[in-house]
Parts: structure tokens; sequence; C-alpha cells
């Protein structure tokens, strides 16, 4: 089956209370771990690539092994681009087949954003293909851009720019933040915030970025292997189930595939020291991608079965 839109997913999740997880992608295994879990789960599934990531493995060869991972198989994949930071590179992406992209304004002052986004916009829609924009700011970590400050969406702001610049859904910053180091005091989102957001655009399904949970046994995994991580906290699955059930259709994740990979080639290499085959410490790392993808699907985003 060819790639597919986000937009029947995203009805049939904004109606059925429950989410698609967008899963960072940067090499084969992680593709192939993402693949597994969505087959296990029959879950439709959102394939997403950072400018780095892009850059990292190259646009060709993504979508190249995107077309073996689809192959033999009927379910909803989506190929989105995470984060574009301008116009060209959002436009190289659906160019070369995406079928769905961000561009994320959110570093720029309100009406650039707008007109930035717009710029997507038409360009993408004439080509049949999604656009995700971001209001606010998260805290965290985003390609090498550190921000130590959230700046959480104001709702009526939202209405006004997903008027102006006909998106068609939108990332919003409600206390979630990139990367492994989320939380210092008590993890909490702003569903008021949410809520709001949802009331004043109903039926525009919402994103919610630096969504990883950072299970703490992978924590600890890495510590005891050699790694430093120290402290590292997520978002609880709780939380996120929570706002999954209500207007958020799309769950980025990323950091705890990182996570989940690197612990279980820490443990390998530490307990097969004479092992150098990659295959050798890549079979367990994608094993363990697979693992944590349907543990998401599971207990966060609950689209098991809605493939
Ligand atoms: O939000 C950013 C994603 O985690 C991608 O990270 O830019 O290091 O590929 P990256
Ligand atoms: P995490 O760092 O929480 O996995 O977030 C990933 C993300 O938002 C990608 O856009
Ligand atoms: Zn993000």
């Amino acid at each position: 089956m060819p790639l597919v839109s986000p937009k029947d997913m995203f009805a049939k999740a904004y109606a059925g209370g429950y989410a698609i997880g967008a899963f960072n992608v940067n090499n084969m295994e992680i593709v192939q771990g993402i693949m597994e879990a969505g087959k296990a789960e029959n879950a439709p599934l959102i394939l997403q690539v950072s400018a780095g990531a892009r850059k990292y493995a190259g646009q060709n060869y993504i979508i190249k092994l995107m077309e073996a991972a689809l192959q033999d198989t009927d379910l909803p994949v989506v190929l989105h681009l995470d984060h574009g930071p301008n116009f060209e590179l959002c436009k190289d992406v659906i160019d070369g087949g995406f079928t769905s992209v961000m561009y994320d304004g959110s570093h720029l002052p309100y009406e650039e954003n707008i007109e930035q986004t717009k710029r997507v916009v038409e360009y993408a829609h004439a080509r049949g293909v999604w656009v995700e924009a971001e209001l606010g700011r998260l805290a965290g970590v985003e390609e090498d851009v550190k921000s130590d400050e959230h700046i959480y969406t104001d709702p009526d702001q939202a209405k006004d720019f997903v008027t102006r610049t006909g998106c068609d859904s939108l990332a919003i910053a409600i206390g979630t933040s990139h990367g492994a180091y989320k939380f210092k005091g008590e993890p909490k989102l702003d569903f008021d915030r949410l809520d709001k957001v949802a009331q004043l655009l109903p039926g525009v399904p919402i994103v919610l970025h630096g969504a990883s949970s950072v299970p703490q046994e992978f924590v600890e995994m890495c510590n005891t292997y050699g790694g430093h991580v120290p402290g590292a906290r997520g978002v609880p699955e709780d939380l996120l189930r929570r706002a999954a059930s209500k207007a958020v259709c799309k769950i980025n994740i990323d950091t705890d595939i990182r996570l989940a990979m690197t612990a279980t080639i820490r443990k390998h290499m530490a307990e097969n020291p004479a092992d150098f085959d990659p295959r050798q410490y890549l079979t367990p790392a994608r094993t363990a991608v697979k693992e944590m993808v349907q543990r998401k699907i599971k207990n966060v985003l609950g689209c098991s079965g809605k493939a």
C-alpha cells in the first residue's frame, strides 16, 4: 500500500478519543522496529524525519526504505517531515513523496510565522499534502537550538493562526519539552489550555511534541552499563493518555526510541565484549525499538487495532 495522508487517520482518532504515534526515524533498524510494532498491533503509523535525520540518512534512502517497508503490508503509514525549518526543505520533501510536513515557525515573530506557514500551506495543499504548524514554544533541545523557557500557546491566538494560515493541524505548548530532561518538579500538563484550544478550534487535530515518557528502566540500564543520563525524566504515560482522549491526535516520540536502542546496545556490549559484528547488537536494539513502540501504542496512544 502506498503512503497515505494523515487526514482519515486523524478524523478517526479525533472521533475515537485516541492518538496516532509519530515516531522519529534515522536508519533501517528504527524503520523496521516501528513497522514490526505497527503490524503486531494493527495500528496506524506516522514515521517522521527531522532535518537532521534527512541529512544523516539522505532523502533517497529514506524514501526507498519506506517503499521497502510498505511492500508487503496494508498498514496505513504517513511519511512526515518533523520541524521543517524553511519553505525550501518542505518543498523538497513534498516533491520527494512525503505525505505530510511540519513547518515550524514557532521561533519567529507571530506575523512572520503566519506568512511562512501560509506559503508552505499553499504549496502543500496544491499537491494534496498535509501541513502541521506550531504556535508557542517548548523548552528543551531542538536540533541545536536550546530554549530554557516554555511559552505556552495562547488559545485565542491559536484560533487566529489556524484561520489565517489554513494549516491542517497545530502543535501547541502545554508543558511538554524535547529531550530526556523534561521536569524538575512535579510533571504536569495544562489541560485547561488544551481544552480551550479545542473549544475554539473544533475538529482541528492537535499535536504534542516532546512527548516521550523516558521509562526509568531504560535510564537505569543506560547508567548501569556505562552511560550517563542521571535524572532523566519524561511525561508520565497517564497524562499523555488523557491528552490522547481529548483533541490531541498526534503524539511525537523520539527520545524513548533513542533511549531503548542505546540502553540495549550498551548492555549487549558490556555483556558480550568479544562481539564486533554490528548485527549482534543491532538485532536486540531493533527488538527494543519494536517493544517500545508497542508499549506506546498500548499504554499511551490507544490506537491498537485501529489500522
Ligand atoms: O524534535 C526533535 C526530534 O527529536 C528530532 O531530533 O533533530 O536530533 O533529529 P533531531
Ligand atoms: P521527545 O524528545 O520527547 O521524544 O519529542 C520528540 C519530538 O517532539 C519530535 O518532534
Ligand atoms: Zn518536536
